[in-house]
């Protein structure tokens, strides 16, 4: 009963493959869900209410208009009452509505109105599914983080062989399964100190220097592990972004700040990522007073930072400690020339040079090294390339230990 008790509205569309809906609201039922269907005009030519009605053993619901209908359990209530939309078959015209944020019916209404995800099974025929509009209209649904089950590919009610088969009933409830399963917390019982963002070294009170950091990567593995069951704490610089889901944050302005603050977190940590883009040079005397325009030409004497994570690799008590390596030229031989100099357990090298992936994007690819393998991630959105990492670090550190 892997479904046990969760609330699915589940929205039935035009297609031919709404017949096999019956058949899905009973599997559904059998796990243990609580299933009240939606139905568009279009799916009530191909299943009647009655059915659904019957083998749901709730009322079904089909229009946002009916006074009757909404007194018993209105658009805005369904919304709120469920833990995932789910609409099977979805056709062409309903995945154009949501993917345009319509609310033209019931059902889309309710996708527009609920805080609980939702996720389609498409089912047309091939040639709508391939359309440019149906493809355009797809991506504005990945892009709404909305889950796409299928469509599966074989002959079409139509005799058009292809994509666009809905898929079978007993496919959707396991992924309803996988949907709602606890992620395995593989991580349980370590601690992970994660350094993120850039650091600012003052010049006068009103200047700095800095650098282009984002800090997404290193928040992106934050919550990766803290998925895992990681306790996790982010020493982040100045970014702009929100601390994830259970992660403690200390906020840092410079090197030696975050200097500070790594070595006393990282001597009870499991492991050390070290993702911030530090300064490697601070300015070695910070006037109190701004810095007037005179002179054509000034100079301002740096001195070098200390650095965080060759430090932290000195502990007594060291943890599993993971570097990063962004290049521009020659990336493994820099790569692994750090690896070996801070005494690293891991790093993760990027090629900066290279467009859409690194400082300031949304997507990233690294290859990983320690001191005798190498592993390539390819590039992806940091939140998933960040769990690939997390998993790696994992495995990497259970091998150290073994051998
Ligand atoms: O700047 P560099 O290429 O040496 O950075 C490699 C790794 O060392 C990165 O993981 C970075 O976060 C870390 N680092 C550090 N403290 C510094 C400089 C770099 O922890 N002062």
């Amino acid at each position: 009963m892997f479904l046990l008790n969760k609330n699915i509205v589940l929205g039935v569309t035009g297609g031919i493959a709404a017949y096999k809906s019956a058949e899905l609201v009973r599997r559904l039922k059998d796990q243990g869900a609580n299933v009240r269907v939606v139905m568009t005009t279009g799916g009530k030519a191909f299943i009647t209410p009655l059915t659904l009605q019957a083998v749901s053993g709730n009322p079904v619901s089909d229009s946002l208009l009916d006074p009757e209908a909404e007194a018993a359990m209105g658009h805005i209530e369904l919304a709120k009452w469920a833990d995932l939309v789910l609409i099977a078959p979805a056709t062409a015209n309903t995945i154009a509505k949501i993917a345009a944020g319509m609310a033209d019916n019931l059902l889309t209404t309710i996708c527009l109105a609920t805080a609980a995800p939702i996720a389609i099974a498409p089912a047309m025929n091939q040639q709508m599914w391939h359309a440019n509009a149906t493809q355009a209209n797809m991506q504005l649904i990945n892009a709404l983080g909305i889950d796409v089950w299928g469509p599966g590919a074989g002959e079409q009610a139509c005799g058009d062989v292809g994509f666009g088969r809905m898929i079978e009933p007993g496919e959707i409830v396991q992924h309803c399964g996988d949907f709602f399963a606890e992620p395995i917390k593989t991580l349980s019982g370590q601690h992970w100190v994660i350094t993120a963002g850039p650091t600012r070294e003052a010049i006068d009170p009103v200047r700095y220097i800095s650098n282009h950091s984002s800090g997404k990567m290193g928040f992106a593995i934050a919550s990766a592990a803290s998925k895992a069951g990681a306790e996790v704490t982010v020493i982040s610089g100045p970014v702009n972004l929100a601390t994830p889901d259970n992660c403690a944050r200390v906020d840092v302005q410079s090197a030696e700040q975050m200097h500070q603050q790594a070595l006393a977190l990282a001597e009870n940590a499991t492991v050390f990522v070290a993702c911030a883009a530090v300064a490697d040079y601070r300015v070695a005397d910070i006037k109190e007073q701004k810095i007037k325009k005179s002179a054509d030409v000034m100079s301002i004497e740096l001195v070098k930072n200390p650095d965080i994570v060759a430090d932290v690799a000195k502990l007594t008590q060291k943890p599993f400690t993971v570097g990063f390596a962004a290049e521009t030229q020659d990336v493994e031989h820099y790569a692994k020339g750090k690896l070996a100099k801070k005494n690293l357990d891991m790093i993760a090298a990027n090629n900066v040079a290279t467009q859409g992936q690194g400082f300031n994007s949304d997507d990233n690819a690294l290859t990983i090294y320690w001191t005798d393998g190498s592993k390539e991630l390819p590039l992806t959105n940091k939140m998933e390339l960040a769990t690939q990492l997390v998993a790696s670090i994992n495995e990497r550190m259970h091998d150290d230990k073994r051998s």
